[in-house]
């Protein structure tokens, strides 16, 4: 082999070490993120048909926000829509495992509650899930993050996080932000 030749062997070495190593460190940081900080991809594969899915069921009107069943399991359910949630606000309680699930009828939209691990799509004909526990009370932002029309940027909501002791559900398991 040609001098110049040996030289372009050692090049394409070294490149194709240099590119190892990133894709190495890529690899580590989602290994990381998953493991250490919980931080991982929504993966409930649940349909719900988004032509009727706020007339009845599970994400009718009256069955939203907070809701305490017999066996004490709290959840959140929210619709988002073009350009709100619904409803606008929710009451959750610290230190207590908390499932939100959310459902679109229009297009996809997305969430984060800031300063927590919850961020998710919200991708019409799916149910998304998030299972999270609020450590400090606080009112927390939760606005859209996947730009969803002309309104995204008005699109945000609140998610109450209160001691335990003054999250009271009423005789129907809710807690809602006007009680
Ligand atoms: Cu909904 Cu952006």
């Amino acid at each position: 082999m040609a001098v110049d030749e040996i030289s372009a062997v050692q090049n394409e070495r070294r490149w194709a070490l240099a590119m190892g190593g990133v894709a190495a460190v890529m690899l580590a940081a989602i290994v990381w993120a998953g493991l250490g900080l919980h931080m991982n991809p929504p993966s409930n594969i649940e349909t719900v048909d988004p032509n009727t899915l706020h007339v009845a069921g599970e994400f009718a009107e009256n069955n939203l926000g907070t809701h305490v069943d017999s066996a004490g399991k709290i959840t959140t359910r929210i619709v988002t829509t073009q350009f709100a949630f619904v409803p606008e606000c929710v009451v959750v309680p610290q230190d207590m495992q908390v499932t939100f699930r959310l459902a679109s009828p229009d297009v996809i939209h997305g969430l984060i509650v800031v300063g927590t691990n919850v961020n998710t799509m919200v991708v019409p004909g799916f149910v998304s899930q998030v299972h999270t526990v609020f450590d400090k009370p606080g009112d927390l932002l939760m606005p859209c993050h996947e730009f969803c029309g002309l309104g995204h940027g008005q699109m945000v909501a609140h998610v109450r996080v209160v001691p335990i002791a003054d999250f009271r559900p009423d005789g129907d398991g809710r807690v809602t932000c006007d009680n």
